[in-house]
């Protein structure tokens, strides 16, 4: 069923593992995606970052295809569809009453009074829906869309904690060294911040930038209260692998269905291997 983060994420925190959030571009992410969610008996967040859901045709066209790609596998497990790095009330609204079941308001680049009064307008319209809210503090850094950092700025515990409890969010994103798109070299996370906001404000925690981050890392991240990890560029990387192979090895091909159809089974690999690694196969 759609359903929002909400439960998904108490339940992974309780039980001390992760969901994956699995960026989506078009038709074959969702089918690799609800595939490997159902195969492996997963719970699961569609991403849609704001430039994906233009170039899907908008969010309404987003909303339709994933419910009813839903109807005809039968799925069964806990799916939601979330609007990644929402960058205004505005766009939230707009997901909101396409039928996202949960949204992020990134207003990390906002001084932290603004920050804040964002966050709260969107959670006061989105809990109306009985949709969940995301919300980030500090610096991701890289690139995604139009998501550009200047720096790695880390989030600061007193901060987070303040803004959970004058805003009602169900889940936060401290940025804390991670890192939208590869790493150069191993990632740097803040551990000792991430324990600390865990502990501070009790919501689970997000960790963005999940491309490249070692398997140790991940399991530190969930043992502080990370409950959800986002992954999009590794998905794309190994798609894409897949198409140029298939290009390769035929020259003359012109059926998309030829290169795009194993470039899906490539998705859906990839995104078995993270829901084993977070720890989420099973658990629905
Ligand atoms: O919001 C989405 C992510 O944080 C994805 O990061 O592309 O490095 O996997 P990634
Ligand atoms: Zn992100």
């Amino acid at each position: 069923p759609l359903v929002s983060m909400k439960e998904m994420l108490i339940n992974a925190k309780e039980n001390s593992y992760a969901v994956g959030q699995f960026n989506i571009n078009n038709l074959e992410y969702v089918q690799a995606i609800l595939q490997a969610a159902e195969e492996e008996k997963s719970p699961v967040i569609l991403g849609v970052s704001e430039g994906a859901g233009r170039y899907m045709g908008g969010y309404k066209v987003v909303v339709a295809m994933v419910k009813s790609l839903m109807e005809e596998y039968g799925t069964t497990v806990p799916v939601a569809i979330h609007l990644d790095h929402g960058s205004s009330f505005e766009a939230c609204a707009k997901a909101i009453h396409a039928g996202f079941t949960s949204v992020m308001i990134d207003a990390s680049h906002d001084p932290f009074e603004e920050n804040i009064a964002v966050t709260s307008k969107v959670v006061e319209l989105a809990h109306f829906h009985g949709v969940s809210v995301e919300a980030e503090l500090g610096t991701v850094g890289g690139q995604e869309d139009d998501v550009i950092a200047d720096g790695v700025i880390y989030a600061d515990p007193k901060e987070c904690q303040e803004l959970v409890e004058r805003t009602g969010i169900d889940c936060l994103a401290p940025a804390l060294g991670s890192v939208h798109g590869p790493y150069k070299g191993e990632p740097n996370l803040g551990f000792k911040e991430m324990e600390e906001i865990g502990a501070a404000t009790g919501v689970p925690l997000v960790l963005h930038g999940g491309t490249g981050i070692p398997t140790h890392d991940i399991k530190r991240a969930i043992s502080y209260g990370t409950s959800k990890v986002n992954v999009n560029t590794e998905n794309q990387i190994s798609q894409t692998k897949r198409v140029r192979e298939v290009l390769a090895e035929q020259p003359d091909q012109y059926d998309p269905r030829k290169y795009l159809g194993p470039a899906r089974d490539a998705i859906k690999e990839t995104v078995i291997g993270k829901m084993r690694e977070f720890g989420s196969s099973g658990q629905a």
